[in-house]
Formats: structure tokens, sequence, C-alpha cells
């Protein structure tokens, strides 16, 4: 006996799993909507972390008073590509006034924007999910306290098929073939230094190997890119001292007793800024044996 339901049901099952499918890829993650702290310590914390995740070096163009974007990055891999950094000062029309908690948590975690649409890994993304909530709220604090500035910013210069849900199918082949970077011990010095470089500093955006698709390949974690060839693991920073490594991270000078130029000299403006203990957290980490 056939009837219409046993026909019907197949049916219903793959369009389930399609939609479910859809949904997996194209939903937006759920990360809860908890409210942006309010307080003075907050907000000197969100500051910090503003400063040692770099967020100036792209948002903040010199002499900017404020994180009012329009800093230019051009990418020759995978595609010749021009990005324009967005205002991130809290200006309702050209910045990121009115954004929720969860707003933060969805970009800096997730790379998805409050319309649900998808960032381009230009933005560090992948490396700011490795921070905590709390730190992204605390960070969300400062910036949603700084002054609003008016500031209307270019739109990416794309190849044509370059739609930005197509970073949903990367973000998940990404989720599996970036690998696992080198576990470290958990010595608390070294773990602070392992989440000042992979959660904030984002060294590895700039230090470690990519594949065809563009993804860091974790395992060679700090082996040397496109970018900068040179090594920066412990291997690599053999012949360095600590103490050396901390003087890069205040004066970036290097072993050799060179001074690093070009994107490496702003990072050093960040990096000379931190607290001596953090400093030394990251010369822990990158000089581990
Ligand atoms: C290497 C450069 C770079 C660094 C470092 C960087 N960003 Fe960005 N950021 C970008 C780019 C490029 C975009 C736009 C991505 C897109 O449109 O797909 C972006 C987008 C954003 C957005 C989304 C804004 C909007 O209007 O949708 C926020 C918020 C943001 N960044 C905050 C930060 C914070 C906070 C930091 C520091 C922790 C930071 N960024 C560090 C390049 C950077
Ligand atoms: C935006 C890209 C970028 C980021 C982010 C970055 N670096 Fe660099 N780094 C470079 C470049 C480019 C050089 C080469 C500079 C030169 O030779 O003048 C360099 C050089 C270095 C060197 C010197 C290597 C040598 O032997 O000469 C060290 C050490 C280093 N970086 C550590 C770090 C650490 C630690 C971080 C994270 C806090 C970091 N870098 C983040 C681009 C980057």
């Amino acid at each position: 006996m056939f009837t219409m339901k046993n026909k019907l049901l197949p049916l219903v099952l793959l369009l389930a799993i399609v939609l479910g499918g859809l949904y997996w890829v194209f939903g937006l993650p759920l990360v809860g909507n908890p409210e942006i702290p309010t307080t003075a310590e907050a907000i000197a914390r969100g500051g910090y972390i503003y400063n040692a995740g770099g967020c100036a070096a792209c948002h903040q163009v010199d002499e900017a008073e404020g994180a009012t974007g329009g800093y230019v990055i051009e990418v020759e891999n995978p595609f010749p590509n021009t990005f324009y950094t967005p205002n991130i000062t809290p200006d309702e029309e050209t910045g990121i006034g009115g954004w929720t908690g969860r707003d933060f948590l969805l970009a800096m975690k997730h790379g998805r924007s409050p319309e649900g649409g998808f960032y381009w890994p230009s933005f560090p993304y992948r490396t700011y999910k490795n921070m905590t909530d709390e730190d992204v709220l605390d960070l969300a604090a400062f910036l949603m306290v700084q002054p609003p500035i008016s500031n209307e910013v270019p739109d990416h210069v794309l190849e044509a098929w370059q739609f930005d849900f197509l970073m949903s199918g990367w973000n998940i082949l990404a989720d599996t073939m970036e690998g696992e970077p080198p576990s470290v011990s958990d010595d608390p010095q070294i773990q602070r230094g392992a989440y000042l470089a992979r959660a904030l500093g984002h060294c590895g955006e700039c230090h470690t190997p990519r594949n065809e698709l563009g993804m860091m390949s974790l395992a060679q974690e700090f082996s040397g890119s496109e970018i900068s060839t040179a090594q920066i693991n412990p291997e690599g920073l053999s012949s360095w001292t600590a103490f050396d490594f901390v003087g890069l991270l205040q004066l970036g000078m290097t072993a050799s007793f060179d001074f690093v130029g070009g994107e490496m000299a702003d990072v050093v403006e960040h990096t000379s800024q931190l607290s001596e203990a953090d400093q030394e957290a990251y010369a822990a980490f990158f000089k581990r044996e």
C-alpha cells in the first residue's frame, strides 16, 4: 500500500536536511546578547585590549583623532583586492553607533556583521575569535565611549564574483584546515603570552604560512610567510634571549641590532605600550623550550 504520506516523507526529510544545512551555514551563531559594561574599570581594561589587539594599526590612520577607519589594505593573494577599514567610532551614521554586546561578539569572534553578512578575513577575526567574551565586551565598553566621528569610508574593491556569503563555506573549511597550533605548557606566564600572541596581537596573521585558500597553517605557526620570511618560532629565535625579545617589543630592535621597519614598526607601536609583565609573557611564550 502506497499512501501520499509515504511519498512525502522522503521529500520532507530532504527539505529538512537542506534547510538545516542552510541554517548551519548562514544562520547567525548563538552568542546571547550580554550587556556592554559601563564601569570605569571595564572601559580602562578595554582601552588596554584595544592597544594589545593592535586595532589602531588598521582602524586609526596616522594623526586621526579616533578609529575612523579608511586605512587601505591591498591584498594580492588569493585575489587582488583593496579593502578599506571601517569607521569603528560610535557614530550612528558612518560608524558602529548602536552596536550591542551581541553585535561585538558576532563580529570579533565569528566574522559576522549585525545584518548577518560575512566579513572578509582582512579583518583578523580568525585570530580575535580566541578572545574571551569578557575581553570582547570590555573592548566594546571602551569603543562605545569614544567620541563619535563621522567618516564615510569607500567600498572595498573586489572581483565581481566575490560575494561575502562565500566566506560561509571558507570559514567552515578553515575551522578544520587551519589545524591546531602547537600546544604549550600550562605555565601561567606562557599561557598569558600565548593568549596575547594568538588572540590579541595577531602575530600569526603575518608570520604564519597560509595554504592556497589563504588560511593559516597553524601547525607551522610562526615559521614565516609571504609577508615576512623571518622564522619567529622557538627554533628560529634560538639565538635570541628573552631580554632581546622584550627589546624588540619595546624598541623594535632585533637580536642582531637591526631595527624592524614597515608593518612591524606599526606592531611595535602597540607592543611598546604593553605592561612589562605582558612584554615578558610574550617573551616567555616565544622563547619557550
Ligand atoms: C589587519 C587590519 C585590521 C586589524 C588589526 C583590525 N581590524 Fe577591524 N576590520 C578590518 C577590516 C578590513 C574590516 C572590514 C571587513 C569587511 O568589511 O569585511 C574590519 C572590520 C571591523 C569591524 C566591523 C565594523 C562594521 O562597521 O561592520 C569592527 C567592529 C572591527 N573591525 C573592530 C576591530 C577591533 C576592535 C580591532 C582590534 C582588536 C580590529 N578591528 C583590528 C581590519 C582590521
Ligand atoms: C602586519 C604584519 C605583522 C604583524 C601583525 C606582526 N609582524 Fe612581526 N614582522 C613583520 C614584518 C614585515 C617583519 C620584517 C620587518 C623588517 O625586516 O624590517 C617582521 C619582523 C618581526 C621580527 C624580527 C625577525 C627577525 O629575525 O628579523 C620579530 C621577532 C617579529 N616580527 C615578531 C612579531 C610579534 C611577536 C608579533 C605580534 C605581537 C608580530 N611580529 C606581528 C610583520 C608583522
